[in-house]
């Protein structure tokens, strides 16, 4: 089905089991806490006996070459099967192209000469019999550069920037009305500049690959959001066809956008696997992820707002600049919210890239928003104060009527509602407007909130679903769950259109040889693989009814049974000894163009500030969401809440910090780059609001995944400056900056 309409009622709007947004447990749950899940690098089967174990050596230069690299030690080392360098590794395509239409999909070689361009670069691998015995080598590997200067640092590159090249549904600038004399010539203003160092990751299950090769088809499990890209991305690596490339990633622990491409240690341990005849696996470290895998650029970002002194926003300006690495071009594009969120009639948003030196920047949780917001958010609570109204009221008093950009309307928006019901629930009331207003002992105590928004998508996205004697519904789909939920909202969007019990669906996702999903991306996984399933359930039903000889329109489906004009039957029984199968696809259609498309929240936070050490104590946080109809309470306040303390760790703690000398993250370990740890999280709250949206997707949710994260840590700086007064703009922000 293609969605051009606004989805029609259907057995999701019926729920007629009541699955649909009951909170159940992980249908993968048990075997997950009992072991029997197995991540990539555990997976044991494999065709061609034991697996021998890779081990990838970092460059430690960022820029350069290598001038020499011996390798006798570590070929003569105990077990060592291999070891590669940029002398004997295979040949490999091309690394890109840059302008690929999926940046996830583009073919990344390995030591395909002896340039370095970021640190830790693979500049060897080796493969031994065991693991211990492939590091013991790889340490024995010596190399021999001739480093070059390079660029590592932001803000002294800016003057170089470059407008990155407009994507086709996403301009990189905008500009509406005049700008510069609406903001010269308004009443009241802010003109704040404000920045957010890079981020990692930082996934529990590190990137692991294990590889062989069957019937001349090399089989992957590895950790991967997106099993096509990654398909692509190995193919075109290996200079193989599509379909020699099967990837299985079964079980995902973590992905937060930096499992969205596929690095060296899939396509090591697949060529490895080739030359040797045998599976190979090969994990990075965690030190290794810092850089070898992508992280959350840096991002300096200067926000204006001019307002009548009633407060009606007369020009919104939103520039940000971002690092790519000089050999790629990828843009955190954290202006774009701004361009949609609150109306202005004169609005200019710009982003420029600095390409420097250092890894690859992608893809990290709500990509523009998470760390767009946390300028934006801040700068309306910058302007409220200034203006002396309560900062919800600002905002109230610049909702738009419809999408400011687009000028059409939003599918539903919700933001008014969200900050309202937050406000009652937090006890906003107490809040004293003016800083350092309220001491308890040596603390000051400051309460802050910010909206939330996250754009929503439709992907295209197909399903099989087969149906035995047993009643048992069998789905497949090449989709994935990266920790999100996505077996158990999918097998509860099947188990309710079909009328099963939940034990009667089988949920296979995490294989490249199912039917092609977006998978988990851009918050998009549950709406487009929900979509496509509920259309293959919608043609099974079908089939299901004319073989009972009732009208798909008349027949209910109930129990593991489907009835109508006086007939009823068992969906085992109806199937037969042959079982029946349907398929089913979603395409995105005319929706996506005709309606504005976001969810919306709004974050409340309590802090405490040491009045002698500067040091901050989130106290309480709540967030109040509303993003389309929830599948799954439980899960999905797993993932607002999760979100939540990655904006907490944005706003506090966060940042990998680069060695302007070599041109590394400093803090390369997750003792040195803090994540938020249960100390840090009191008491967090996240509610969703009821909300249908019938011009998203048939299902009628929206994506939650990414929603949480985006304002989250803004409300958290802005309750920082309600507590002691100090208007902190460099995140995190630590105690050094509050003294
Ligand atoms: Mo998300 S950063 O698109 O996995």
């Amino acid at each position: 089905m293609e969605m051009n309409n606004p989805a029609p009622r259907n057995a999701i709007d019926d729920n007629r089991q009541g699955l649909i947004g009951k909170g159940i447990n992980r249908v993968e749950g048990l075997l997950k806490v009992t072991g029997q899940a197995p991540y990539a690098y555990e997976v044991v089967e494999g065709e061609g006996g034991k697996a021998a174990y890779g081990f990838i050596v970092g460059a430690t230069i960022a820029k350069g070459t290598v001038a020499g690299i011996d390798t006798a030690a570590a070929e003569n080392a105990p077990g060592v099967l291999l070891v590669w360098t940029h002398r004997n590794a295979p040949r490999q395509g091309a690394w890109g192209p840059l302008d690929a239409k999926d940046r996830y999909g583009r073919a990344s070689p390995q030591m395909g000469s002896n340039r370095v361009d970021y640190y830790g670069q693979a500049v060897a691998y080796v493969v031994a019999q065991t693991f211990e015995q492939a590091r013991a080598a790889a340490y024995l590997v010596k190399v021999r550069y001739a480093p070059e200067p390079g660029e590592f640092e932001l803000a002294p590159a800016r003057g170089k920037a470059v407008k990155p090249p407009d994507e086709p549904n996403q301009k990189t600038d905008s500009l509406v009305g005049d700008f510069a004399s609406a903001f010269e010539g308004a009443a009241v203003k802010v003109d704040s500049s404000y920045t957010t160092p890079c981020h990692i990751h930082a996934q529990m299950e590190p990137h692991a690959t294990m590889a062989y090769w069957k019937d001349g088809r090399v089989v992957i499990h590895c950790a991967s959001q997106l099993l096509e890209s990654a398909q692509q991305a190995v193919a075109g690596t290996l200079q193989i066809a599509p379909d020699k490339v099967r990837i299985v990633s079964r079980y995902v622990g973590g992905g937060f956008g930096g499992k969205l491409p596929v690095y060296g240690d899939v396509m090591l341990s697949a060529m490895a696997a080739r030359q040797l005849n045998r599976p190979v696996k090969t994990a990075l470290t965690r030190q290794q992820m810092f850089h070898f895998t992508t992280h959350r650029s840096d991002t300096m970002q200067r926000v204006r707002l001019g307002a009548t002194a009633d407060g009606k926003f007369v020009a919104i300006g939103h520039e940000t600049w971002a690092h790519s690495a000089r050999f790629d071009n990828f843009m955190e594009n954290a202006s774009l919210q701004t361009r949609t969120l609150y109306a202005a009639p004169n609005r200019m948003t710009t982003h420029r890239l600095v390409k420097l030196d250092l890894p690859i920047a992608d893809s990290t949780r709500a990509p523009g928003e998470a760390v767009g917001m946390l300028a934006l958010e801040q700068a309306v609570d910058e302007l409220a104060e200034k203006l002396k109204l309560d900062p919800i009221e600002l905002r109230i008093r610049n909702e738009p009527a419809q999408d400011p950009e687009l000028n059409v309307p939003y599918s539903s928006r919700q933001l008014v509602a969200c900050m309202r019901e937050g406000a009652q629930r937090f006890g906003w009331r107490n809040r004293r407007a003016e800083p350092a207003a309220v001491v308890e002992g040596r603390w000051w105590i400051g309460m802050g909130m910010a909206a939330a928004t996250r754009s929503n998508f439709l992907m295209p996205s197909k399903c099989n679903v087969a149906l035995d004697r047993q009643g048992v519904l069998t789905v497949r789909m090449a989709m994935t769950d990266i920790g999100t939920g996505s077996y158990t909202v999918l097998t509860q969007v099947a188990a309710e259109t079909m009328g099963l019990p939940v034990d009667k669906v089988r949920m296979l996702l995490g294989d490249s040889d199912f039917p092609e999903t977006p998978g988990s991306g851009g918050s998009w996984g549950a709406a487009s693989a929900g979509s496509g399933l509920f259309d293959a359930c919608t043609n099974l039903r079908e089939k299901l009814a004319r073989k009972l000889g009732v009208a798909p329109a008349e027949a209910v489906f109930a129990d593991g049974r489907v009835s109508g004009a006086g007939k009823s039957e068992t969906l085992g029984a109806l199937a037969g000894t042959l079982g029946l199968e349907a398929s089913g696809e979603i395409k995105p259609g005319s929706m996506a163009k005709k309606f504005s498309q976001q969810a919306y929240g709004a974050h409340f936070a309590e802090v405490a500030v040491h009045r002698d050490t500067g040091e901050i104590r989130l106290r309480r946080m709540l967030g109040v969401f509303a993003a389309g109809r929830i599948l799954n309470e439980k899960t999905a306040k797993n993932q607002a809440v999760g979100a939540m303390v990655w904006g907490v760790g944005s706003a506090l703690m966060e940042e990998a910090v680069v060695d302007p000398r070599y041109g590394f993250f400093a803090n390369q370990d997750l003792a040195g780059y803090h994540v938020a740890a249960h100390a840090d999280i009191p008491a967090v709250e996240a509610i969703f609001l009821p909300e249908v949206d019938d011009k998203t997707n048939p299902l009628k949710i929206k994506g939650v995944g990414e929603l949480g994260i985006c304002g989250a840590g803004a409300a958290v700086a802005n309750a920082v400056y309600n507590a002691c007064g100090v208007r902190i703009r460099q995140f995190p922000l630590t105690l050094d900056k509050v003294m």
